[in-house]
């Protein structure tokens, strides 16, 4: 692979797409874009971006193909009349999906000689370029190790193994976290709005600290078994998530808010039966 990093094809100018191709073009690499509709380019070619007017034409002038595309659907519409220009030259697709479809993905341009790398961009757009964005790759290393360089004024680069599945998976399971805590969070305030609690001050005052107090816990002993740690009480526990569901119920809070509780509870009670 002769590849001259700064040359990049982006095929995407999404919300995410026409940031992540701003941030590159201002990192100064070379950036020739491509949008299904057109007209998305203008304030990336006042950048020096050039446009291209289908996506052969902008794969065929960079030596990096970069996909940021709805989904899994529009990657391989966008990919299959290009496959011939594609081969040979890497491509890496920061488009969302699962992991079957990176892994099927993968075999599918592997049977075409395209050298692939999968990505999960782990920010929104505001964030891109800025400390708080990583994007997980996976895939060859020695692809990583070489477009890595490329591609880290987005983001931090983090290369999560060989299996084309892994960014997807962790990005996924990531965003699992996330939701997770933001459920609670939701869950949290909607109790103390419903009780005629000062929101604001909970938000501040308590529940931000408590939480950043709890992460590194939390993140340390998320378990893939339904058994508790030993120093915990489980029973104790138990008894605590059934009072938080039944403050839940008395303050009329839909049960669909505190389906966390319940999973722990469940937990609890799993691990109680198993001794
Ligand atoms: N935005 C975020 O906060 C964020 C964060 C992390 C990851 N991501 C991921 O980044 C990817 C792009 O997100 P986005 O926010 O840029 O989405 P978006 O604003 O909805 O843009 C979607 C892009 O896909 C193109 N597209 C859709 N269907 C297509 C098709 N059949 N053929 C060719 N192009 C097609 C659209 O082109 P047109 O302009 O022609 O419609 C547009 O460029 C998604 O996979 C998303 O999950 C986004």
């Amino acid at each position: 692979m002769d590849m001259k990093p700064e040359r990049i094809a982006f095929l995407g100018l999404g919300a995410m797409g026409r940031t992540l191709a701003r941030t590159l073009l201002e990192a100064g690499r070379e950036v020739t874009v491509w949008n299904r509709t057109p007209g998305k380019a203008g304030d990336l070619v006042a950048r020096g971006a050039r446009e291209a007017s289908d996506p052969g034409e902008a794969i065929d002038a960079g030596d990096l193909t970069v996909a940021c595309l709805l989904d899994d659907a529009s990657v391989r519409e966008t990919l299959a009349p290009v496959l011939r220009e594609l081969s040979g030259g890497p491509l890496v697709n920061l488009t969302s999906g699962s992991v079957r479809q990176a892994r099927e993905l993968a075999r599918w341009l592997d049977g075409h000689g395209v050298r692939f790398l999968a990505g999960g961009i782990l920010a929104v757009p505001q964030t891109v370029g800025t400390e708080a964005a990583s994007v997980l790759y996976s895939g060859p290393r020695d692809l990583f190790d070489r477009v890595a360089p490329v591609l880290s004024p987005v983001g931090r680069p983090h290369w999560v193994g060989e299996d084309p599945g892994f960014a997807s998976l962790y990005d996924m399971a990531a965003l699992s976290g996330m939701y997770g805590m933001s459920a609670g969070a939701d869950h949290a305030v909607a109790l103390v709005h419903a009780e005629g609690g000062d929101v604001e001050a909970f938000k501040r005052d308590v529940l931000r600290p408590w939480m950043e107090r709890m992460l590194p816990i939390i993140a340390g002993e998320a378990d893939v078994s339904v058994s508790v740690p030993e120093e915990y009480n489980a029973a104790m526990q138990a008894t605590g998530l059934e009072n938080m569901i039944s403050t839940s119920e008395e303050a009329g809070v839909p049960a669909e808010l505190s389906g966390h509780l319940r999973a722990s509870l469940w937990r609890m009670r799993r691990a109680i039966a198993a001794g």
